[in-house]
């Protein structure tokens, strides 16, 4: 059956794609508001306890982060060098590494204290990968990091056939493989197996990945970019599952050989975020790409860094940094750990009842674009 038909008999009106979210009609509307407010009741009663643990204390840790020199990596690296953290930024450029590594001294809470450090690699090479995390645990007095946050990346945006293959690939390896080989890396160096006379007391580390909520919804003009982030949260996934095998051998490690600490991942998805790559994003966006996803109000970077630094110290692993953002993560849990049982699940009903539309009207949209408009021009940089 059409979803519409199904639609118009539930009495819901035709949504015009996100921005249908301001568009409801009453009863939409009211039951909309049900489901808020039954969502937002759950919420506040999960977190509204005051002595809740901070389950993402960096005071004195020691965090890496990759993409550190610019837009969210940068805006983490400062906020986390605000609340105690000895911060390593990784990225290409020495001068923008230099200047951020100013201004998280500029930031420290006891700079005297606090340790600062940057170091150049590409990381789409595993054995950069493996340099940078052996530098820092030589910086960090013999002992790996505690945190690692993969911010690395860019998008290129685009039509499938109108990108050069190459250009394809470059997204993976960008996006992809410079989140993989970093995780491979720290994964090694964290999981090392430890003898139970050698262990000593290690707080728990965190593996981060930065992905998209385009992992969860499709948008025309995007090809090159989803399908990597796509599989870094199927990468996400599956570590989270088998971290606990690892997690399990700690608790026994006072009669086995184990890791030194306890692993969690984490995932963040924001949607679009102000900084110099997405003003370069924007000059060669399709225009039917920026027409579906008209919804998405870009936060700023230091915006996202913070509902992303208090997620992390509320414990949640699927991370969205927006009201938009929580619906498109609501419609394709799927098969991933949720932050909250009844809240997630409640998520997820909304979402697949708004996107029983909201679909069919993104394809109706690209179909209306191209039934008035023809073949799209190629942008000038493809
Ligand atoms: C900053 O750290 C240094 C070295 O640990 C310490 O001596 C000093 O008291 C700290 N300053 C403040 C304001 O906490």
């Amino acid at each position: 059956m059409d979803p519409r038909d199904l639609l118009a008999r539930f009495h819901m009106p035709q949504l015009s794609s996100f921005q249908a979210l301001d568009n409801y009609s009453t009863p939409v509307l009211g039951a909309s508001a049900l489901f808020c407010t039954i969502i937002a009741y759950t919420i506040a009663k999960m977190f509204g306890y005051g002595s809740r643990k901070n389950e993402f204390e960096v005071d004195g840790k020691t965090v890496v982060i990759t993409g550190g020199s610019d837009g969210m990596g940068k805006a983490v690296a400062l906020q986390l060098s605000a609340k105690g953290a000895n911060v390593v930024v990784v990225a290409r450029t020495v001068s923008k590494l230099q200047n951020a590594v100013e201004e998280m001294k500029a930031s420290a809470v006891n700079s005297s204290k606090q340790k600062f450090h940057y170091i150049s690699a590409d990381l789409t090479d595993p054995a950069e990968c493996e340099r940078v995390i052996a530098e820092v645990t030589l910086w960090n007095s013999g002992a790996p990091p505690d945190v690692v946050w993969c911010c690395a990346g860019f998008s290129r945006p685009g039509f499938f056939v109108d990108v050069p293959i190459k250009e394809h690939r470059q997204q993976m390896d960008t996006l992809y493989w410079t989140a993989a080989n970093t995780a491979h890396a720290t994964l090694r160096s964290w999981l090392t197996p430890v003898s139970p006379n050698e262990q000593v007391k290690t707080p728990r580390r965190h593996l981060i990945f930065t992905c998209s909520t385009l992992a969860f919804v499709p948008i025309a003009g995007y090809s090159p970019y989803s399908p990597a982030k796509a599989a870094i949260r199927s990468l996400s996934d599956t570590l989270s599952q088998e971290i606990e095998m690892y997690n399990g051998a700690y608790s026994q490690r006072h009669s086995t050989n184990a890791p030194a600490a306890d692993v969690k991942i984490h995932t963040i998805f924001p949607m679009g975020i102000l900084s110099p790559g997405f003003d370069n994003e924007q000059k060669i966006k399709p225009e039917l790409t920026k027409q579906l996803e008209e919804a998405d109000k870009p936060q700023t970077p230091s915006d996202v860094a913070k509902i992303s630094i208090s997620a992390l110290e509320r414990g949640e692993y699927l991370i969205t940094t927006m009201f938009i953002g929580h619906i498109l993560k609501g419609t394709a849990l799927g098969p991933s750990p949720r932050n909250s049982i009844i809240g997630d699940t409640l998520l997820s009903w909304l979402s697949n009842l708004v996107f029983l539309q909201v679909i069919p009207d993104l394809r109706g949209k690209a179909f209306k674009w191209g039934k008035k408009n023809g073949l799209p021009t190629p942008n000038p940089a493809s």
